[in-house]
């Protein structure tokens, strides 16, 4: 199966993946950034995870359901993604990551992307980016303000289906 194939199969399952239009987003930041470590909140079936992990960066995934979890497991080894998926709330376990990311890509529970926010910054490197799907959802307008206010970032947003913020750490 290549990528084009697990698209359709994602929406045909009722799967909220990100989708090829701004898949192709996160494809341009990883040919251009060349990130060796790469975070990722809300995996589901692994399909933009195996975009963030294409050139060979060490992709941490963070996942709720252990079901959908597994369809990404079986995903990533057809794909040679090397990832390692952390099943749980990532609300909890982004407590047991203690790695600095190169870049993070957030995707799960849009009220909790504030409350995430903090635990990203920490394990971000200087230079590294946070790009965060859905950004014009209503549950998420309060990390859209924090990240377009906040000293330490630059953010801007990119307006293809229903956006993507990106940030970059100062
Ligand atoms: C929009 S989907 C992710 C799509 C995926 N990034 C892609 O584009 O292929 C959101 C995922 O976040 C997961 N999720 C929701 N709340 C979560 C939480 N508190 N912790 C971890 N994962 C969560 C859901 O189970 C779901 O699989």
């Amino acid at each position: 199966m290549n990528l084009e194939q697990l698209e359709k199969e994602s929406v045909n399952q009722g799967i909220p993946i990100v989708g090829s239009e701004k898949g192709k987003v996160l494809e341009f930041f990883i040919e251009f950034l060349k990130p060796k470590k790469v975070l990722e909140i809300g995996t589901a079936n692994g399909y933009s995870g195996i975009i963030l992990g294409s050139k060979g960066a060490k992709l941490t995934t963070l996942e709720l359901d252990d079901k959908i979890a597994k369809e990404a497991e079986q995903n990533f080894k057809n794909f040679k993604i090397d990832a390692k998926i952390i099943i749980g709330d990532a609300l909890k376990t982004i407590k047991s990551v203690d790695v600095l990311f190169d870049l993070i890509f957030l995707d799960f529970a849009k009220k909790s992307y504030i409350k995430i926010l903090p635990e990203l910054l920490k394990r971000l490197k200087k230079g590294g980016i946070i790009i965060a799907d859905n950004i014009t959802f209503e549950g998420c307008q309060d990390y859209k303000k924090e990240v377009m206010n906040n000293l330490e970032l630059i953010t801007l947003i990119i307006q293809i289906k229903d956006g993507l913020s990106v940030c970059i750490k100062k």
